[in-house]
């Protein structure tokens, strides 16, 4: 037995996440994509994953690649949210416009998130249309004062605690 691409869709729209933007050098231009596959994986060490589709340009990047950035978007990125999950805009315009560092690895960290991480790739999975990758946290930084955003029904919007 198997649900159609619909009832997936429905059934996955209804988990509400955050958002990330993932960030990455490749061939001396800068590129990313929004994920909302995030997940902390591993305490000791300190793991988390990403799930990426493989039909996607970023996939064949990510996958060439030794190291990630992963940046948490506040409530106010909505719209870099978008930006960044629309494969014409050019990534490497877009990253260089915003306020953002380059780690001794070459990877571009955003400063404005709610928290930004710097990641080395330690293992792929297969994980269906998509790969699962899991990466090493070796650096990271947080503001304090910011609110998340959160991706839910195909939006993007705040978070109200009870
Ligand atoms: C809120 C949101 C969450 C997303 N999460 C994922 C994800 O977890 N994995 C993925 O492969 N694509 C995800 N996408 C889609 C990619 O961001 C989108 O396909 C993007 O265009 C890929 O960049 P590229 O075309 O430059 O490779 C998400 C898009 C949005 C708006």
């Amino acid at each position: 037995m198997s649900i159609t691409d619909d009832t997936f869709k429905e059934l996955m729209k209804r988990f509400a996440s955050g958002v990330t933007l993932i960030t990455f050098e490749n061939e001396g231009k800068y590129s990313g994509l929004t994920v909302s596959s995030f997940c902390s994986l591993s305490m000791n060490p300190p793991l988390i994953l990403i799930c990426i589709d493989k039909k996607i340009p970023s996939h064949k990047l990510l996958k060439n690649g030794t190291n990630f950035g992963v940046n948490i978007c506040t409530s106010e990125q909505g719209k870099l949210a978008w930006d960044f999950a629309n494969s014409n805009v050019d990534k490497n315009e877009l990253i260089l416009s915003l306020n953002h560092r380059i780690t001794d690895d070459k990877v571009p960290l955003l400063n404005d998130c709610l928290a930004s991480m710097e990641c080395t790739i330690k293992e792929t999975y297969e994980g269906g249309d998509h790969t699962i990758f899991v990466g090493q946290i070796g650096n990271g930084h947080f503001d304090e004062k910011s609110d998340p955003l959160i991706y839910y029904k195909s939006g993007l919007g705040d978070f109200k605690p009870n």
